[in-house]
């Protein structure tokens, strides 16, 4: 599957883009605040990795939907980006949306314009009615993008992350469809 973004495009990972997978989360930068540590094995890695290739129409063994991110221009690869499915049925369904980018790539916007391509994918492919994110509450540039794409702070657990030295906050952000229609529209 394939979505598309106003300079990015998305899509699957397959097995040959466990090189692209391994830049993203064995990269210290990348991985600061990130819910796990930053992976320092490919042989531990290719587990991990093929949790999130995604063949058909349905999640992966992750129980997401996972996408490389390119840019448009020269077709580099930009990061990962994913969709994690919950309590999905008939009449909705959430989904808590992710971003890894490689550092180069930081600073030009493009992870709004994932978040905003995943919620746009979550509410009007996937058929759920809310969309969530979460970071470590000093991740201020993550808690930023959740912002600018139309979420809503819901709460903040204390001390549940173990990251650099001690245990840190998290956020939680979510946004309805219905909010999203009322701003997309
Ligand atoms: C957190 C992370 C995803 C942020 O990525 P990013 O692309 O730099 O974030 P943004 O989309 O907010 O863009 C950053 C800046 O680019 C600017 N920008 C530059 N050119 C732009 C353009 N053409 N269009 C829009 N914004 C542009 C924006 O103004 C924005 O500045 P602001 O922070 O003052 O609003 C990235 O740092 C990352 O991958 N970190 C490691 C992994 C991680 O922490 N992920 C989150 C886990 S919860």
């Amino acid at each position: 599957m394939k979505i598309s973004s106003k300079r990015l495009s998305f899509r699957f990972f397959t097995h040959e883009d466990f090189p692209l997978f391994y830049s993203v989360f064995s990269n210290e930068t990348v991985m600061r605040y990130a819910w796990i540590d930053k992976i320092s094995s490919e042989e531990s890695a290719y587990t991990f990795f093929e949790g999130f290739i995604n063949t058909g129409e349905e999640v992966n063994k992750d129980g997401s939907y996972a996408f490389a991110v390119f840019s448009k221009e020269g077709d580099g690869f930009i990061g990962f980006a994913d969709i994690q499915i919950h309590s999905r049925n008939n009449s909705g369904g959430c989904g808590e949306i992710g971003y890894f980018l490689l550092p180069e790539y930081w600073g030009k916007g493009f992870a709004t314009e994932i978040a905003n391509a995943l919620i746009e994918f979550g509410f009007t492919r996937l058929g759920l009615h809310k969309l969530s994110a979460r970071c470590n509450s000093n991740n201020l540039k993550s808690e930023g993008i959740m912002k600018k794409a139309g979420m809503t702070l819901e709460g903040e657990l204390r001390k549940v992350r173990f990251k650099n030295g001690s245990w840190d906050g998290e956020k939680n952000y979510g946004i309805l469809l219905e909010e999203w229609k009322v701003a997309n529209h």
